[in-house]
């Protein structure tokens, strides 16, 4: 029994990834920004495929941090534009493959139009079960946290929670997508090894993969390679190896 289950396939059932490394691919064939982000997109739409080959539930992608605003405005706008396509395009795929789309962040700093696109989208898709995508744009690990703190202090003020009451399951359930279940894995493109600002709660248990690989070189294969590095992990959650 021991010999079987050292020897499967462990999938996780949610990977997280920090899509990094569009800038520095665009500049190597000096070309603009966006057209590295352009390319990332098709690395998503590739990696969003092969989840579904693997059998990975949940994907989560950061594709906007609440940092990213600082960038030049030409870009913020052009990767709005991309997601609005991204929706436009890829919205008959995510139907073809049963796909239910989120986001996690704060929609409400995008952009109107981008916003309305992501809302009908997600509207369109919500009955969907068995697959995820969950886009991080306007998103904050701190922030997060921050307005999960913010409601729930909301409610003590109230009297509808005892303080005593607030537990790890209690701020869980305030964050802002309190029914999927916390990463397994996460991937990390670029070389970057830093978290920046990403999911800093549901990371906490979750195996770390850091490749060099560009986000726009990023496809099945890659992603396949990462996968199988999980499998080798032992997840032990504090108990004895
Ligand atoms: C990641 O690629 C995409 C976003 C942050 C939107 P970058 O744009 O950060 O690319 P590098 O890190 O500058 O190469
Ligand atoms: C993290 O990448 C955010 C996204 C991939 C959307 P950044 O390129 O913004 O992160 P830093 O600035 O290198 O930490
Ligand atoms: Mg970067």
């Amino acid at each position: 029994m021991t010999g079987a289950r050292e020897t499967a396939v462990c999938i996780p059932r949610h990977v997280a990834v920090i899509m990094d490394g569009n800038g520095r691919w665009a500049k190597q064939r000096g070309r603009p920004r966006l057209f590295g982000h352009r390319a990332g997109a098709e690395s998503l739409r590739a990696v969003l495929r092969a989840c579904r080959d693997h059998g990975v539930e949940y994907l989560t992608v950061y594709a906007f941090s609440t940092e990213n605003w600082v960038r030049p405005k030409d870009e913020v706008g052009g990767l709005m534009s991309l997601l609005k396509t991204f929706l436009k395009k890829d919205e008959h795929e995510l139907h073809e493959n049963q796909v239910r789309l989120r986001v996690t962040g704060r929609i409400e700093d995008l952009p109107r139009s981008v916003r309305t696109e992501l809302e009908r989208v997600m509207e369109a898709t919500k009955a969907y079960t068995r697959w995820h995508l969950i886009l991080a744009l306007s998103y904050g690990g701190r922030t997060e946290i921050m307005d999960a703190v913010r409601a729930i202090a909301r409610k003590v003020k109230t009297g509808e929670l005892e303080p005593e009451a607030v537990d790890e399951t209690v701020i869980s359930r305030h964050l802002y997508l309190p029914d999927v279940p916390d990463p397994d894995l996460m991937i990390r493109t670029s070389g970057e090894l830093r978290l920046s600002n990403f999911l800093l709660w549901e990371l906490s248990y979750a195996e770390f993969y850091f490749t060099d690989t560009l986000w726009p070189d990023f496809r099945e294969p890659q992603f396949a390679e990462a996968l199988a590095e999980y499998s080798r992990r032992q997840r032990r959650f504090g108990a004895p190896s």
